[in-house]
């Protein structure tokens, strides 16, 4: 098996991190990727705003997850939970402990692989791993690489790789910080990591949570969640906004709903209840111990208490899993785009997707109906609400 181990402080990981974390991946043809962000000295005074260890640790897992790579990528923090000094030989001689039999990769940016020769150790290092060394700029070219290839060769015997990346985002982390600290750098960030960043108000930022942007809104909503989950939620937002133009409701409060409508979906059973807890959501037997429909509840709550959203926002995301009999109008648009967003790909989406521009009734009817065939056909009970829902709309709705 080929792993790559990519180090650094990740304060914060950026795009120009993940950019070459993919393409050592492709030219290497790696099977497995470990990332290890490093130790800080716990001596060593950070500046106000910086970022624990725990939270590197928290916005690499972010990065990992928003590669999209097809390969294990494995967050370490070997190095974090090293005492003392702490130098890449030692970790590449632990990692060589776990993994006796497999090819290492070393990545390094041109600074460290520049100044290999100076580290600590580098013939154990360039023994137990070879080097990949990519360019952070168009001019790290091979001209700057040749020599210092030839002469690690040469002195260590080391295994050499470089490569050049096109397109890399061209700044630090410190420039990043500096930006942050400005109300800017979201453009060298992944947007979860941004959204990280903003929620925790790190680095100098200090957003006020009840009043974020829409985009500050959207980046702190996907901090929260998996990378594979997003592109459901910017469908649902999407189409949400579509539907509040065409059946006159208001588009941002459409699109703030959409945006937080799952945002605890991947807590576990224990946080979603004391989040419904904490903010005092009551729960009937079902949901308490029902996961799929807990998170309308543990979201609404947050998005009250934490987001500061209205009560017609926070009541959309409440009943978004289960509808209710006489549902307002944001109701009835976040629970059927939910359903009728682009990536969902069974054969009734299209369905919805037709009547949501006709028959807003007819097609939270087919929605609902749908949940309860659903649900049923996995031998499972449906909930009161939904079954509410859809009775009342059988017996009020009028025929477009
Ligand atoms: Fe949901
Ligand atoms: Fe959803």
């Amino acid at each position: 098996m080929k792993i790559g181990i990519y180090g650094g402080t990740f304060n914060p990981p950026h795009l120009g991190h993940m950019a070459a974390a993919v393409s050592a991946a492709n030219v290497l043809s790696l099977d497995k990727l470990l990332l290890i962000p490093a130790g800080v000295p716990p001596h060593k005074t950070m500046a106000e705003g910086s970022a624990s260890n725990r939270q590197r640790l928290e916005m690499t897992g972010l990065m990992a997850d928003r590669l999209g790579l097809k390969i294990p990528v494995e967050v370490l923090s070997l190095e974090m939970d090293r005492e003392g000094k702490s130098y890449t030989s030692m970790t590449l001689r632990e990692l060589r402990a776990i993994y006796p039999e497999d090819e290492l990769w070393l990545l390094m940016g041109t600074d460290m692989f520049l100044t290999f020769h100076c580290w600590y150790e580098p013939e154990v290092i360039a023994r137990l791993a070879g080097l990949c060394a990519f360019g952070r700029t168009e001019k790290d070219g091979e001209a700057l690489f040749a020599p210092q290839r030839d002469y690690l060769s040469r002195k260590y015997g080391a295994r050499i790789v470089t490569l050049t990346l096109p397109n890399m985002v061209e700044a630090s982390s410190t420039q990043i910080r500096q930006a942050l600290a400005q109300g800017g750098g979201e453009d060298y960030l992944d947007p979860s990591i941004w959204g990280y960043i903003l929620s925790n108000r790190l680095y100098g930022t200090r957003a006020d949570l009840t009043q974020l942007s829409l985009s500050q809104l959207r980046a702190v909503g996907e901090s929260m969640v998996r990378a594979k989950r997003i592109a459901h939620i910017r469908g649902t937002e999407e189409t949400a906004a579509k539907m509040a133009r065409r059946w006159g409701a208001d588009e941002t409060e459409a699109r703030k709903a959409a945006i937080l409508h799952d945002c605890t979906k991947y807590f576990t059973l224990q946080e979603q209840l004391s989040t419904c807890q904490k903010y005092g959501i009551l729960l009937d037997d079902m949901e308490k111990t029902t996961l799929p429909l807990l998170h309308s509840k543990s979201a609404a709550g947050i998005a009250r208490a934490v987001f500061g959203m209205s009560d017609e926002v926070v009541s959309a995301i409440f009943w978004h899993t289960t509808g209710r009999a006489d549902m307002t109008l944001l109701e009835k648009i976040l629970y059927i785009a939910d359903y009728a967003e682009p990536t969902r790909k069974y054969s009734w989406a299209e369905q919805l997707r037709k009547l949501i521009e006709t028959d807003l009734d007819a097609a939270v009817l087919r929605g609902l109906e749908i949940t309860i065939e659903h649900t049923a056909g996995k031998g499972e009970p449906i909930h009161p609400r939904t079954l509410e829902a859809r009775n009342w709309l059988l017996a009020h709705r009028k025929e477009a």
